[in-house]
């Protein structure tokens, strides 16, 4: 490692910590999803990309004078320390704070048997967070990481015991995109998941093309408790379809066909859902090869009924989403535009014209400002790759 950024991570880290001895640094990237939203759960298909938003953890053994010593972790954003003895970790219970997802994380290593051994780490992100890019599940992989300090762990079984972790302790039922994207992204690639085999594809998009998230700044408090509802009512879904379909095990497994043929016999809520989930998965297969053709009209024309779909069919969305998605098909070089993420705030997706940028981001940004009184961020969505150590902090 090299460069001025790393002296300053580790000018503040000894400033936090007494010394930077032995200090290695771990990132792991935040994520756009371009499509197949809340098909993940369902065992579907999604679409994401890994971005250059990541987060950072620098982490160095702590001296230990005597007995088992502790972890100690900063958040930068949350100007914020917390310390436990290490030999209490596996005991530690949720408590509706950022550290949940650490402890959490440090919780199913010790379950795979991976002691954890006295440590400081320090925080620094790059990834908003609540803005639906995934902070959560970057900050779950880059503490696996931290915490591993070089120890090997099968990538995909990092990406599972991250998942893990967020459903055993912070208590979310999420699939497997956020951690997988942050896992296995690539540069210049988007990475075609199939959350059933739990295997990908790299995407080369167009080269005419470019994407941008826009944060709504928002995130309703209905998020959790909404997320969990979707996840039973798919649920729900299946339970009703395998009355006539039992092969089916998964909303995965539903044809379009079939879906039209038991909707009658399902609650109008619940066949809603399902809808979404089967025409998403059907998006995602189109839009690929839609970009493997260079199709760039009906690429952007598949993120609209993507954002219909959740709109309506699935109903995550909320005024400002709507508001941005609107807004940038209004705008020159706005090829399509979706909500991105969980839903009820958080980001939208843009895919236009590289030479549009510029123009997009002054007049969504005018508009929002006029509307809701708040200057939305805007970030280039640059494929990056996944997570791992840093050795060159050129980047941070
Ligand atoms: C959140 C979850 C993901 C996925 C998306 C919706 O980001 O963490 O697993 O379900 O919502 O596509």
């Amino acid at each position: 490692m090299a460069g001025l950024a790393e002296s300053l991570l580790k000018t503040d880290f000894r400033k936090l910590y007494g010394s930077a001895e032995g200090m290695r640094v771990f990132r792991a990237p935040g994520r756009v999803n371009l499509i197949g939203e809340h098909t993940d759960y369902n065992l579907g298909f999604v679409l994401p990309v890994a971005l250059d938003l990541a987060t950072y953890i620098a982490t160095a053994p702590s001296a230990v004078p005597s007995g088992p010593g502790k972890l100690r972790i900063y958040s930068e954003f949350r100007q914020e320390m917390r310390e436990w003895e290490v030999a209490d970790l596996g005991a530690l219970t949720p408590q509706r704070h950022w550290t949940d997802y650490p402890i959490g994380v440090a919780q199913e290593l010790l379950r795979l048997g991976l002691a954890i051994a006295p440590a400081n780490l320090l925080i620094r992100s790059t990834v908003p967070e609540g803005s639906g890019l995934s902070s959560s599940a970057a900050l779950e992989v880059s503490t696996a990481l931290a915490l591993l300090a070089g120890r090997p762990l099968d990538p995909l079984d990092l990406a599972r015991l991250c998942q893990r972790a967020e459903h055993n302790f912070p208590g979310i039922p999420c699939g497997i995109m956020d951690q997988y994207i942050s896992v296995f992204g690539r540069e210049r690639s988007a990475v075609e998941i199939d959350c059933r085999s739990l295997g990908h594809r790299f995407v080369e998009l167009p080269a005419d093309i470019t994407f941008v998230a826009v944060n709504t700044m928002v995130k309703h408090a209905l998020a959790g408790s909404a997320y969990k509802d979707r996840v039973a009512e798919c649920a729900a879904a299946v339970a009703g379809i395998q009355r006539k379909f039992p092969v089916v095990k998964s909303l995965r497994d539903v044809s379009p066909e079939q879906l039209e043929s038991v909707e009658p016999s399902l609650p109008a809520v619940v066949a809603r859902r399902a809808r979404h989930v089967v025409t998403e998965d059907a998006r995602v297969g189109r839009y690929v090869d839609a970009s493997a053709r260079g199709d760039l009209a009906l690429m952007g024309k598949l993120l609209v009924e993507s954002h219909r779909s959740l709109q309506h069919d699935y109903e995550v969305s909320c005024a400002e989403l709507d508001f941005l998605v609107a807004t940038a098909l209004t705008i020159d070089g706005v090829l399509g535009s979706r909500m991105t993420g969980g839903g009820f705030g958080g980001c939208t997706v843009t895919m236009l014209r590289p030479d549009a940028v510029t123009r997009f981001s002054e007049e969504i940004a005018r508009a929002y400002q006029r509307q809701f009184q708040a200057t939305p961020q805007v970030y280039a969505c640059r494929p990056s790759a996944g997570a791992g150590e840093v050795k060159d902090s050129e980047e941070f």
